[in-house]
């Protein structure tokens, strides 16, 4: 129980790497809120918790809407008194290049990919810094890490997020600690929405562990961020992604 009686956001919980990531951090023991738009699927990762005999909720939040962002720390603190750990972990993909990208698509990448992350940080850091202590982590992605062809908006919010995680480290020290996973290819909807069974084993065949990337192999290493194993590691970015870009 390495979370025992600590207080979890986990955005982008509805499915996916989040899901998992909500799932464990309650088996470790956090009372956790979990954040989305699908309000059946935020349901079913309650019921689950709950069915384990854990603690979770969930409110319903478009993370685009920076203005609602705080019903998700209201909630949390209502319910659970305070606020712990933050994982910043919804996110939009995006497949337009540069040439083809509206404006628009770019401003909601930018609002659900970065804003969002940099609001949710401002409304949890005074809670956190009161308490001496606290965590932020960040979700990028190996897009954080150099181009890909066909995914400008997508790649450039990623790269800010790196940024945002290096800006939070320094600006919300020595109470807060701020870190980024950097996925590669993980198996969720997302992934499987980018070029179905062939891309995917594209991305296997390119990576030295030759297998996609579970929910779970993320959970892992949010909590390793989360707890104290990682008390001297702040503004770090780790890729979990099978050595896809190395
Ligand atoms: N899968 C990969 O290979 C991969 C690789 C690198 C990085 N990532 C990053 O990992 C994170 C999680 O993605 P995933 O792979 O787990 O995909 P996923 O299963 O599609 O999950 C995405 C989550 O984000 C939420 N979300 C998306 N837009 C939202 C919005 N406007 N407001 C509120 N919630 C929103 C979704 O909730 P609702 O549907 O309920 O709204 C869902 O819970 C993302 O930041 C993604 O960019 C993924």
């Amino acid at each position: 129980m390495r979370l025992k009686d600590k207080v979890a956001i986990v955005t982008g919980a509805t499915s996916g790497m989040g899901r998992a990531t909500a799932v464990l951090f309650a088996r470790e023991g956090a009372k956790v809120m979990i954040s989305g738009r699908n309000e059946e699927r935020a349901k079913a990762v309650v019921d689950q918790i709950k069915n384990e005999g854990f603690e979770a909720s969930y409110i319903l939040v478009d993370t685009s809407k920076l203005d609602d962002l705080h019903k998700i720390v209201d909630k949390t603190v209502e319910l659970y008194g305070t606020v712990d750990i933050l994982f910043n972990n919804a996110g939009k993909l995006s497949l337009s290049g540069v040439l083809d990208v509206s404006m628009e698509e770019w401003d909601e990448m930018f609002k659900v990919n970065v804003a969002s992350y940099l609001k949710m940080a401002q409304l949890v850091a005074p809670i956190m810094k009161a308490k001496g202590k606290g965590v932020i982590v960040n979700t990028s992605s190996v897009a954080a890490y150099g181009a890909h062809h066909g995914f400008a908006p997508y790649v450039t919010s990623k790269h800010a997020v790196t940024g945002l995680t290096r800006s939070l480290a320094w600006e919300l020290g020595p109470e807060i600690r701020c870190n980024e996973i950097a996925p590669g290819a993980i198996h969720t909807g997302m992934v499987d929405s980018i070029g179905g069974p062939s891309a995917l084993q594209g991305m296997i065949d390119n990576a030295p562990l030759k297998r996609v990337g579970q929910p779970e192999d993320i959970a892992k290493v949010a909590l390793f961020f989360a707890t104290d194993d990682s008390a001297f590691v702040t503004g770090q970015s780790l890729k979990v992604d099978g050595g896809f870009e190395i």
